[in-house]
Formats: C-alpha cells, sequence, structure tokens
C-alpha cells in the first residue's frame, strides 16, 4: 500500500489572533508543537512580506522546533531577494514559493510561473543548490505546469481555493482540471501536493486524485480547534483522509 498522504498543519492564523493584541499569546510555536503531537506530518508557515502574522521570530523557532521533531518545516514565501535571503539562513526543509500582494486577504490565485522564468528559475536553483525543496504553489492548469516543470521544481502545490469556493458542475469541472493538472506533473517527475480553502470534506475530495502526496491546511483547522480543540480538529482530519484512500 502506498504510503498516507502527509498532513502539513499551516498555523500561519494562530499568528493572527497573537498578533490582534499585540502579545505573545496563543504562540503559533505552541500550536505547531501541538499540532505534530496529534500526527501533523509537517509545519506550513508563510512569512509573509508585511508580517501581518508569522514574523521572522516565529520562523527562528519554528525551526528549531521541527529540527528537533524530526518534522519538515514548509516555508512559504514570495519570491524575492529578502525571502531568499531568509530562506537560506533558515534552511527549511522545503520553500513553496506563493504569490503575494499586500492588499490580499490570503493569496490569491497561484504563482504565474510561466512567461516569468526569468525572475522564479533563480531563485528556485539557489533554493534547490542549499538542499531545500521547491515547490510551486500554482493554478491547476497545464501550461503552468509545464512552466514549473521547465524552472526547476521538483513540487508543485495545486491553488484549491477555487475548488473549494464552487459546487454543482463548475466543482466537478475544476476537479477534472485539478487531475488532469496532477497526471501531467507526475508524468513529469513532479510531486504533487494541494491547498488553500480545504475542510474535512473537500480535503477528501482532493484524495481521490491518485497523485496527490501532501494536503497544506491552515484557515479551517485553526477554526475548528476554537471548538473542539486543535488535536481533536488534525485528529478529525487525519481519519476523513485515511477515509478517502
Ligand atoms: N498552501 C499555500 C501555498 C498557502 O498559501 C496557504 C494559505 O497560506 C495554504 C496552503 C493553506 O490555506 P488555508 O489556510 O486556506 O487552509
Amino acid at each position: 500500500m502506498a504510503d498516507p498522504v502527509r498532513l502539513g498543519v499551516n498555523i500561519d492564523h494562530v499568528a493572527t489572533v497573537r498578533n490582534a493584541r499585540g502579545g505573545a499569546h496563543p504562540d503559533p510555536v505552541r500550536a505547531a508543537r501541538e499540532a505534530l503531537a496529534a500526527g501533523a506530518d509537517g509545519i506550513t508557515a508563510h512569512l509573509r512580506e508585511d508580517r501581518r502574522h508569522i514574523t521572522d521570530a516565529d520562523i527562528a523557532a519554528l525551526s528549531l522546533l521541527c529540527a528537533e521533531a524530526g518534522k519538515p518545516l514548509n516555508l512559504e514565501m514570495a519570491v524575492t531577494e529578502e525571502m531568499l535571503a531568509i530562506a537560506l539562513r533558515h534552511q527549511p526543509h522545503a520553500a513553496c514559493l506563493v504569490p503575494e500582494r499586500r492588499e490580499e486577504v490570503t493569496t490569491e490565485g497561484g504563482l504565474a510561473v510561466a512567461g516569468h522564468d526569468a525572475r522564479i528559475g533563480p531563485v528556485v536553483k539557489a533554493l534547490a543548490e542549499a538542499g531545500i525543496r521547491v515547490s510551486l504553489f500554482i493554478e491547476p492548469s497545464l501550461e503552468q505546469v509545464q512552466a514549473a516543470a521547465e524552472v526547476g521544481a521538483q513540487v508543485v502545490e495545486f491553488h484549491t481555493g477555487r475548488y473549494c469556493h464552487l459546487s454543482g458542475d463548475a466543482r466537478t469541472a475544476e476537479f477534472e482540471r485539478l487531475r488532469d493538472a496532477a497526471r501531467r506533473a507526475a508524468d513529469l517527475g513532479l510531486e504533487v501536493h494541494a491547498g488553500h480553502g480545504l475542510d474535512y470534506v473537500t480535503a477528501a475530495d482532493m484524495l481521490a486524485i491518485a497523485e496527490v502526496r501532501e494536503l497544506n491546511i491552515g484557515h479551517f483547522l485553526i477554526g475548528e480547534a476554537v471548538f473542539v480543540g486543535l488535536t481533536a480538529a488534525i485528529h478529525r482530519m487525519r481519519a476523513a483522509m485515511d477515509a478517502a484512500r
């Protein structure tokens, strides 16, 4: 039997709540520790250019925690010189390159790789040469998958936000787009991840795509944690994923 699909837990929104009052509580590092103890396969954190949730100090502490726990840290980052320097300093297991706009509430849409290889290629190369696994957060389009392979990424993470918002025939069509893009990515030797907006149901839906090896989930799990606690929310997500495959 194939290995279970990995669950990466994104703890950004613990920092969002902390920063609302400017203090130290709730601590995203404590959340990461609890997530790993509950069975998360890794921790994902997005250090945004405006530092609206995760801070540089959080990344330093999360790097230590993950190293001690022997679990991967997946650093989401914009394609900038500043973020590249930070990634090279902390050496996370993986870096996921995302588009970033200051006015957006969350990461809207995937990274435009096609046609931007001159900007993205050198960052992918520098990260890969440092032994950091490079993932590109893209729309599930064949064009972007092709471009991701050409630029030298090892992983593509498909933006599932559209899928999660759609319903009926439009959702079915988006699922087919995700499935076709996943097949093409695997054919090109890319590992396939998925994330954004996933809940217990849509996470399970993604596991119907055989090529998907990892889900990265944040907002829903942190929101659920308010009602059932983080450990229970992660256990329930794990159970939903295991039941789906
Ligand atoms: N994957 C990537 C690349 C993201 O940018 C995000 C959001 O930060 C997620 C996964 C998690 O999305 P959500 O918080 O909606 O579960």
